[in-house]
């Protein structure tokens, strides 16, 4: 039975220990010294408070102190924490890592290193080279994941990418399960990229539908518009840093922005946005109910990332520079904006 230690108890990590478990693993579960609570509630077989499913009586919890005893002979190790936490939670499992077979990845977002803006494999790359620690192959996971479904045993579909597409199919064979499903890509790039520009297009999809609750007419042929620009601006961006263009087609690009944009911080905080509550106000307001968006922090990450790696594909990405106008200078006209940049123009 392979082993793995899922390091992150939050909604995502603890989706896939349940979609592991059901898959035949034994399955270790780290909480970070934020997540006791989360712990307390998978120790006690109430339902996971992030996603109101119960975690299976099969996964072994352990609490931030444990990491070590979380990490002791497991063939894989998993990172799915927020990706602001990557870098530190990389550093302190890396002595588990390089014993391991490979290093999983769900989280999602960049990773600045000295000023450079790297995609997050590359970025736990540097910090294992920064501390003389030679890692297994990396497998970035990506696709449209639900963690409450995941978790709850729902068909779903995923993509392991991995530079070796021998490693991606090994590993997406093991974990396969009845409800879990999962594609290989040896695309490790374009699924990196995917990753996290859909959380920051699916506030744009948001603003389209806080437009139709602002006016009381639909913005369908908008949002649409949108979704195709966006999926668009992911293939050029990918292609641009070595990836296959296909990839944004595929489960991590339209897949994954489809369920973002339906659902998900992302999306309701454009729907804010759209609703006329401004940019500003309406994260002050996610920020007062603890939600998270994602999207924010990776937006200017994402365009320093085209400035410095892809300068000369910037006038092709028009919602992205869309997106910093709404999401950061807080615009009035967004719509004007929004429309502008996703609508064709005159040929
Ligand atoms: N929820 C989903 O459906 C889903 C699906 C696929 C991928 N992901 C990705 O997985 C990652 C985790 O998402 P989630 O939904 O589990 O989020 P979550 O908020 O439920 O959990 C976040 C996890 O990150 C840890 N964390 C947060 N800030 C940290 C910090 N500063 N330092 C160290 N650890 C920190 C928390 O302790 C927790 O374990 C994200 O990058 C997300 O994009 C989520």
């Amino acid at each position: 039975m392979p082993k793995v230690a899922i390091l992150g108890a939050g909604a995502m990590g603890s989706g896939l220990a349940n979609a592991l478990v059901e898959a035949g693993w034994d399955v270790n579960l780290w909480g970070t010294w934020l997540d006791d609570h989360l712990i307390d509630a998978i120790e006690e077989g109430r339902p996971h408070p992030r996603i109101n499913v119960v975690i299976s009586g099969k996964v072994r919890p352990f609490r931030s102190a444990g990491l070590e005893d979380a990490l002791d002979g497991v063939d894989v190790v998993v990172v799915s924490v927020a990706s602001q936490g990557v870098p530190k939670v990389t550093e302190m499992a890396l002595p588990g890592i390089a014993k391991a077979k490979a290093l999983w990845l769900t989280s999602k977002g960049f990773m600045p290193v000295d000023g450079k803006i790297l995609l997050l494999p590359d970025g736990i790359r540097s910090i294992a080279k920064a501390a003389d620690v030679e890692l297994p192959p990396i497998v970035a996971i990506a696709g449209p994941v639900k963690a409450n479904e995941c978790a709850a045993g729902e068909p779903t579909a995923t993509i392991f990418g991995c530079k070796s597409r021998d490693v991606a199919v090994e590993f997406a064979r093991a974990a396969r399960s009845e409800h879990y499903c999962i594609e290989a890509t040896d695309d490790e790039v374009g699924v990196e990229i995917c990753a996290p520009m859909k959380n920051v297009y699916a506030i744009m999809l948001g603003i389209a539908d806080g437009l139709e609750e602002k006016t009381g007419k639909p913005h369908h042929n908008l949002k649409a518009a949108t979704f195709n620009e966006a999926v668009r601006e992911m293939s050029i961006l990918s292609t641009a840093l070595g990836a296959d263009p296909a990839t944004a087609y595929g489960l991590p690009g339209v897949g994954d922005l489809e369920v973002t944009g339906l659902s998900g911080r992302n999306k309701v905080y454009g729907v804010r946005i759209g609703r006329g509550e401004g940019a500003k106000g309406a994260l002050q307001a996610m920020t007062e109910l603890e939600q998270t968006v994602e999207g924010v922090p990776a937006l200017p990450l994402a365009i320093s990332l085209v400035e410095q790696s892809a300068p000369q594909i910037k006038d092709r990405l028009p919602l992205l520079y869309a997106a910093r106008q709404i999401v950061e200078e807080d615009v009035p006209d967004y719509a004007a904006v929004l429309a502008r940049a996703v609508l064709p123009p005159k040929p």
